[in-house]
């Protein structure tokens, strides 16, 4: 947590100066909001989709770092993270090291749908078959396919956590593609018996999944 503020900084600021898209970070309060859920769920193995400059992979990572404490460089203890865009690669660098996690976080570049839909391409790319938290933050027409791709690498009562499931106010009164997309997100989790959901009042609104 000491390193982790200064480094959220950094890549704040690097992001506000290098990008025209800095809205898209998670923010404090929802970073320590993650970093607090992975404490508290006591997990070790940690997979995000959508990086961008690595904010909330660090968030992500220094809950993983204060769990595992002093078995933080046994082989069971990681985040991994796919991330389509590497042009940013070395803001998701610096910032993981200022952070002090560099050796727990791990950033696969490609496309999660891609990476994600089969056994040999996940074992390609390093991905796990079990997780027990994946954070979702990637293209919003695509949640669907995200969340029926990552729910069978969640553990039994492990959790999912979706990002900008209110997406600003806009999935009932808009029908472009990225408002359809939570939409029909929000009704797949919604009638899904295999888990358990409740939203999350923060930021643009953060779904929370359990898997039963
Ligand atoms: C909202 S940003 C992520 C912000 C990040 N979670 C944070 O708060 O620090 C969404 C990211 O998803 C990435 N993305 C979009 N489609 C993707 C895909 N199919 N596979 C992997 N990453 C994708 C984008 O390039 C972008 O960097």
């Amino acid at each position: 947590m000491e390193q982790l503020l200064p480094a959220l900084r950094w890549i704040e600021r690097q992001t506000r100066t290098r990008t025209n898209h800095a809205q898209m970070l998670v923010g404090l309060e929802e970073g320590l909001y993650l970093r607090d859920f992975v404490c508290n769920t006591s997990s070790v193995r940690v997979l995000e989709i959508g990086t961008f400059t690595g904010y909330s992979l660090a968030c992500l990572a220094d809950g993983v770092r204060s769990v595992s404490g002093s078995s933080a460089r046994s082989g069971d203890v990681f985040v991994d993270a796919v991330e389509i865009n590497r042009e940013l690669d070395y803001i998701i660098e610096e910032g993981l090291q200022r952070a002090g996690v560099s050796d727990l976080a791990r950033v696969v570049f490609g496309d999660a749908v891609e990476i994600l839909s089969s056994q040999t391409s996940r074992q390609q790319a390093g991905i796990a078959e079990e997780y027990d938290l994946v954070f979702i933050d990637a293209d919003k027409r695509q949640y669907p396919e995200y969340y029926e791709l990552v729910l069978p690498l969640v553990k039994r009562g492990g959790y999912i956590l979706a990002d900008n499931v209110t997406w600003y106010g806009r999935t009932s009164s808009h029908t472009d593609s990225k408002s359809s997309g939570i939409n029909a997100f929000n009704l797949k989790v919604e009638s899904d018996t295999r888990v358990e959901s409740r939203l999350v009042d923060i930021r643009d609104g953060l779904c929370v999944i359990r898997r039963k």
